[in-house]
């Protein structure tokens, strides 16, 4: 080859090989400075950097147009190149990016939780046991009797022989297997029970489910639950069934519940009277609720008939005895301000977890 010529090629090379090294330090500089807004950080560098038709493997075909003399420093020049690229890509794979950290294992702590569905109790069962809370903290203890019944019972023990009219009151459904039996239609047959165990004095309370054959409604059902309560001893008398009983209302309702005895009427006691307290819907003022009264029933009692007595074989000159008996609905329905009978027994979730943080 001609020196001239051979010189020309020399200068060539070397200037091929100055344009590769700052072709190198300029995609150094670019993969240093590499930065996305694209979700895949990673695999868009691997594309445009390491792929088959990325930037470093189109670098390498150029070691074909440096003089020989020159591959072994482009080589390592090159080799180093890719090195430093494949870091930035581990580098990139590894780190996590926001978005892929807020749906990623690690939480947000800003979400709201997940609704853990709570249980509530039945409104029923509420007031129940707060019923029988406050009887307990004045002494009272619960009892409690079968929900199939005698005539004796059920009827004949509280003054209200066959033929009685009063047993009219309340509509029996009786058991066709057995005449003799019937569902109760009151808890006052617990307290017959606990008289003829003969242990006084007494003391108690009787919640429990109760059944009467009427039609259903809002006001009415075939099935509904009761608390009565006796209380048996030497010298019990109708002062200290009106102190009981405005104790109860005030824990139940609120201090200032305006209270009323009426006279009424119930064969096994004398005399025997009904409770009202001051509508707690229109607070007095006169609604549907109280018929426009301001005053609604919520309680019988009266002095427990010496016939009741004797014919649970207590002496009656020298005991005496208050009872009493609400329905638990009346009351929850007062407390909770519900208008129809039925809700207590649909069982509809909407109706009862409104009650999950009731007390
Ligand atoms: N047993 C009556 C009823 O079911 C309630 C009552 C109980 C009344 C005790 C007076 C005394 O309606």
């Amino acid at each position: 080859m001609l020196p001239f010529f051979k010189n020309l090629l020399v200068a060539y090379l070397r200037a091929r090989m100055e344009e590769l090294k700052s072709k190198i330090s300029e995609l150094k500089e670019s993969i240093n400075q590499f930065a996305t807004e694209e979700k895949n950080k990673a695999e868009t560098f691997r594309i445009r950097f390491l792929g088959s038709s990325g930037l470093v493997k189109k670098i390498m075909g150029e070691m074909r147009n440096v003089a020989p003399e020159n591959r072994k420093q482009a080589g390592l020049a090159l080799n180093a190149l890719k090195q430093f690229a494949e870091e930035k890509y581990n580098q990139l794979k590894n780190s996590v990016s926001p978005e892929a950290e807020r749906t990623s294992n690690h939480q947000d702590l800003t979400l709201p939780g997940n609704e853990l569905p709570v249980g509530s109790r039945h409104p029923i069962s509420i007031v129940r046991n707060r019923i029988i809370s406050i009887f307990q903290r004045i002494g009272f203890t619960v009892a409690e009797g079968p929900e199939v019944e005698d005539d004796w019972h059920n009827f004949t023990a509280l003054n209200l022989p066959e033929n009685h009219p009063a047993r009219d009151m309340q509509d029996t459904f009786y058991v066709r297997r057995n005449p003799d039996w019937m569902l109760r239609t009151h808890t006052s047959s617990v307290q017959v029970r606990e008289m003829e165990r003969g242990e006084l004095p007494i003391r108690i309370i009787c919640p429990g489910r109760v059944y009467r054959n009427e039609t259903i409604s809002a006001r009415a059902h075939c099935f509904f639950h009761q608390v009565e309560g006796l209380y048996v001893e030497e010298n019990a008398s109708f002062a200290d069934l009106k102190q009981t009983l405005y104790f109860f209302a005030r824990e139940m309702f609120f201090q200032d519940v305006k209270i009323r005895f009426r006279p009424s009427y119930f064969p096994f006691t004398e005399p025997s009277a009904e409770m009202d307290i001051s509508c707690l819907i229109c607070g007095g003022k006169g609604c549907n609720v109280c018929k426009h009264t301001g005053w609604v029933e919520i309680l019988g009692c009266g002095m427990v008939h010496p016939n009741v007595l004797e014919n649970c074989k207590i002496d009656s000159h020298k005991y005496t005895g208050f009872a009493f008996g609400m329905g638990i609905e009346r009351i929850t329905m007062l407390k909770y301000q519900i208008n129809d009978l039925r809700l207590f027994s649909e069982n509809d979730v909407r109706f009862l977890k409104q009650f999950t943080h009731a007390i």
